[in-house]
């Protein structure tokens, strides 16, 4: 997984909440957080998203598979009173996602498990799953959406943001995403549906985010790139040129058409 540079020196936020003058075991609120903890593509507008689809209830239980610093996590809780399950793989990462939510007083409402998802390592009786860009790391799909279907409720929903494939790769843009993405397997779209499917999930509902992902990505790297001063400044050399690494590869992989953004709904 380190090889890909967005999971090495995730320390990095408490270098963000320090230049805001905020001391390393204060307390937090989530919006303090939510500029930083966010791993995945539009932050919190993306969650409202999803949140819309999932009509959550204060006390439903929400699986949040690949739970990274656990940026979603917290902010389903806060803002609909919802259980959440974080289930993170990486310990690092589930290590500074427990001190984050323990600090936004949380702990009761975010329960953080360090884990993967194939083992079978969360109960189950989930009202909802979210999944935001950890599936394109696990390319067993068969063993993945079987241990979510087993997690969730029967009338339980999954909503998914991950990356499929629009066309075939070449050998550099399959090596780059396996190595520096750690994806090594990109589903074609009709494919993706039937591994659904063939797990016992129905009503599957599919949308091409492609363009808006290639957008948030591109910009992304040039506003990285613009406050390169800054963050060698915070963050250091060996930080800085990793991320510069790894925004610079995804972005392209967008801009030449080699990877598909999906957001997918299955019940
Ligand atoms: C791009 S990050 C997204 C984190 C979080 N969903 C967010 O949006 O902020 C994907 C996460 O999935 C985790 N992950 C990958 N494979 C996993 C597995 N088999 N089980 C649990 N987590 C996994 C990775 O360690 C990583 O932290």
């Amino acid at each position: 997984m380190k090889s890909m540079k967005l999971y090495t020196n995730v320390q990095r936020i408490h270098n963000e909440l320090a230049a805001l003058g905020i001391a390393r075991d204060a307390a937090l609120r989530v919006d303090q957080l939510t500029p930083f903890d966010q791993y995945h593509y539009y932050g919190t507008d993306a969650i409202d998203e999803a949140l819309k689809v999932l009509q959550l209830q204060p006390g439903s239980r929400v699986l949040d598979v690949g739970s990274g610093i656990g940026g979603p996590a917290r902010y389903i809780a806060a803002r609909t009173g919802a259980h959440v399950t974080a289930l993170e793989l990486q310990p690092d990462l589930h290590e500074v996602a427990r001190d984050l939510t323990a600090r936004c007083g949380l702990s009761s409402r975010v329960k953080h498990v360090c884990g993967d998802i194939l083992d079978g390592a969360v109960v189950q009786n989930y009202d909802a799953i979210i999944s935001f860009l950890c599936f394109l790391h696990i390319p067993d799909r068969t063993r993945l959406f079987s241990a979510c279907r087993a997690a969730l409720k029967p009338e339980g929903v999954m909503y998914i943001e991950d990356f499929g494939k629009p066309r075939a790769l070449s050998v550099d843009e399959a090596e780059a995403l396996a190595v520096k993405v750690q994806c090594s397997m990109l589903p074609w779209w009709n494919e993706y549906e039937t591994h659904l499917i063939t797990a016992g999930f129905h009503d599957v509902s599919m949308n091409d985010v492609t363009g808006a992902w290639k957008d948030f990505t591109a910009s992304r790297l040039a506003m990285f790139r613009n406050a390169r001063l800054r963050n060698l400044e915070l963050h250091g050399q060996e930080m800085v040129d990793s991320l510069d690494d790894f925004y610079g590869t995804v972005a392209q992989l967008f801009q030449d058409g080699a990877i598909a953004g999906l957001k997918i709904i299955a019940r």
